[in-house]
């Protein structure tokens, strides 16, 4: 059950405390109110989806959570703490990475070179420090080299880390974008649409690395997908938005049992 404590998922993985949590988030875009009223909590080490029909809101809801953008109304809540409005980066230096939903990678630079850039936010020697300090850039970069190397090995793209992604097909740009948001280490990682135009054999790969990572990194994972087989196999929890509203929020099987839910997904009219 759960507590402030967290709770124990029904395959015994020990949930804890909250990670972040959203207390009555709108958002408006002029006159269209794309999160209405909006709470829900993410736990540590929890794999939590936000699942829901096309204009939902679940792109705007991550959007908030990353400081893409800045709710209209309500807090958010992070570590423990009120998290005033912050700009893109200020998040993601925080310990929150992200993919989007469309493919945002450098089509002309190589694997290697833009899971680099996933180690951006944990660059602290400017180009100042670097010509009067070389030694200590130095260090940094072998660093970020080392942990670059190994989130490449984690995702088994080792065989192409020289390829430019230009040249990769969808299903394995879809694992480069995820190397690269692994690259920063975050503690809460969220992903918009993982799975969104793979084949059943890419999906089946995916599911299983978001599962590893959950598992050996203990990362807390966010998570927008349309595939209900996915969500129910790979969530502990799930959101369901419809129409900017929150209209289920519990275990997969709690919300597949949800009312609400089947009518949203059966499209019964409001
Ligand atoms: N930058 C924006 N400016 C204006 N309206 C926006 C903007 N971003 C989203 N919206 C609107 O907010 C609503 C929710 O959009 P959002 O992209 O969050 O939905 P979604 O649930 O992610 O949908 P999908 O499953 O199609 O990705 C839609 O009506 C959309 O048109
Ligand atoms: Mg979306």
């Amino acid at each position: 059950m759960m507590d402030g404590a967290g709770y124990v998922t029904a395959d015994g993985r020990q949930i804890g405390g909250e990670l972040l949590a959203l207390h009555n988030i709108t958002l408006r875009f002029g006159g269209v109110v794309a999160i209405n009223d909006i709470s829900f909590d993410i736990r540590e080490g929890e794999i939590r989806a936000i699942i829901g029909p096309n204009g939902a809101g679940k792109s705007s809801m991550l959007n908030v959570i990353s400081g893409f953008y800045t709710p209209s109304q309500g807090e958010v809540r992070y570590k423990g703490e009120t998290r005033p409005p912050m700009k893109p980066y200020e998040v993601a230096r925080m310990g929150v990475a992200r993919t989007f939903q469309n493919i945002a990678l450098f089509e002309g630079m190589t694997v290697l070179d833009n899971v680099m850039t996933g180690r951006l936010t944990h660059m602290n020697t400017g180009i100042a420090q670097q010509a009067l300090w070389w030694g200590r850039a130095r260090d940094e970069e072998m660093e970020n080299r080392a942990k670059v190397e190994r989130v490449i090995d984690f995702l088994e793209i080792q065989n192409i880390r020289k390829t430019p992604v230009g040249r990769l097909p969808y299903g394995l740009k879809k694992r480069v974008e995820l190397a690269r948001a692994l690259a920063a280490e975050p503690s809460l990682l969220l992903l918009d649409e993982p799975m969104a135009g793979m084949n059943v054999e890419e999906k089946e790969d995916m599911s299983r690395f978001i599962l590893d990572v959950n598992d050996e990194f203990g990362t807390t994972i966010c998570l927008i997908e349309h595939d209900m087989g996915v969500v129910m196999d790979l969530s502990d929890r799930v959101v369901v938005m419809d129409y900017g509203k929150k209209i289920g929020d519990g275990t997969p099987d709690e919300v597949r049992g949800n009312q609400d839910v089947i009518d949203a997904y059966l499209g019964v009219s409001h």
